[in-house]
């Protein structure tokens, strides 16, 4: 298959409306994206990631007007939530409309729905008219893309359309609320933080991981984030030794930084998270064996940057 590479959003959006799959970018990740009601298109998202099929796909719209085409009752958190923090990186997870086809939510009867905050990314769906369900716009297990490049690597010949834009903002992805119980269920943690949640409703808590968080977010059980080498997560950079072959990463200047066959000091938790999956992404391409990172602490944006860097090092 050929891939177009292109940077305007209205030719991406002509692809989508011939039933085809485009990455865009979004202020989290890039997606990749097809019609929500298009049964056959969504169908291609999930072959061209090689994605597990029970795996839901997040729906993204320019307008709250297409929320009634696609939710049923939207709980009066939810309404809070979308007031206080749509556009932006936070996904609400709603009962579904009898329009979204079950593939889209990988046989769930909920979808999570969210408002990117990208220009570039309101431009493309203003443009294809219709909400959009997209993942991340990785091969599945890999780290989730952050630049236009890394979703060429892993989807060139795969995909008919990349949209190129920037690198994105944020770089991890999106915080996503179960807002179907009687308290929101935070099941993946992302930029919009848990303490910002808990500012407009104080009742919000973190998924039990052991329980209901697993089986709730389907996408939380496989494989995610990994580079190929081994990550080791360590307390001060002075933990990190170098070696042949290894790199590190963190807020800590790491007094032998240039020993590292890869090193990165950040000067923000916010430019960490940022850099976390292009850096692993780089780590694979240098083959390195032993990938340090500095952990920070589990607060604010730091409780998701450490979510990835633990799944990282678990995988
Ligand atoms: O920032 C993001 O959310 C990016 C950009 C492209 O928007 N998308 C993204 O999608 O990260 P994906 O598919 O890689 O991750 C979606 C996560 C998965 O863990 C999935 O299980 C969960 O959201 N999810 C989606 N719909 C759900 C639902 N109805 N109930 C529970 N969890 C859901
Ligand atoms: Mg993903």
């Amino acid at each position: 298959m050929k891939t177009v590479l292109t940077s305007s959003p209205r030719k991406a959006a002509r692809y989508i409306l011939q039933g085809e799959v485009v990455a865009f970018p979004t202020e989290t990740v890039y997606g990749l994206g097809a019609n929500i009601f298009d049964e056959d298109a969504v169908k291609k998202i999930f072959k061209a990631k090689g994605r597990p099929k029970d795996n839901p796909l997040i729906a993204h719209i320019s307008e709250l007007s297409e929320l009634p085409l696609i939710t049923q009752t939207i709980s009066p958190f939810a309404e809070t939530f979308i007031q206080h923090f749509f556009p932006g990186p936070l996904t609400v997870v709603l009962p579904k409309s009898n329009y979204v086809p079950h593939i889209a939510t990988g046989g769930l009867d909920t979808l999570g729905v969210r408002m990117p905050q990208n220009e570039f990314a309101q431009e493309f769906l203003k443009a294809t008219g219709v909400p959009i369900v997209a993942p991340s716009a990785n091969l599945s297990g890999k780290p989730s893309p952050t630049t236009w490049q890394t979703v060429e690597e892993d989807l060139h010949g795969r995909i008919s359309c990349i949209l190129k834009g920037k690198q994105t903002e944020v770089g991890l992805e999106s915080t996503v609320v179960d807002c179907t119980k009687k308290f929101p269920i935070v099941l993946r943690t992302g930029a919009i933080t848990l303490e910002q949640l808990q500012s407009v409703i104080p009742t919000t808590r973190l998924a039990d991981a052991r329980s209901s968080g697993l089986k709730k977010s389907p996408g939380t059980k496989y494989r995610h984030y990994s580079p190929e080498g081994k990550v080791i997560l360590v307390v001060r950079a002075k933990d990190a030794i170098p070696f042949r072959n290894s790199a590190y990463i963190g807020l800590e200047r790491h007094e032998e930084l240039s020993a590292f066959r890869l090193g990165k000091v950040c000067t923000s938790i916010e430019e960490y998270a940022r850099s976390l999956f292009l850096f692993f992404r780089m780590c694979d391409e240098k083959n390195i064996k032993t990938i340090h990172c500095q952990i920070v602490k589990e607060t604010g944006l730091g409780l998701a940057l450490m979510d990835r860097m633990k799944r990282a090092a678990a995988g």
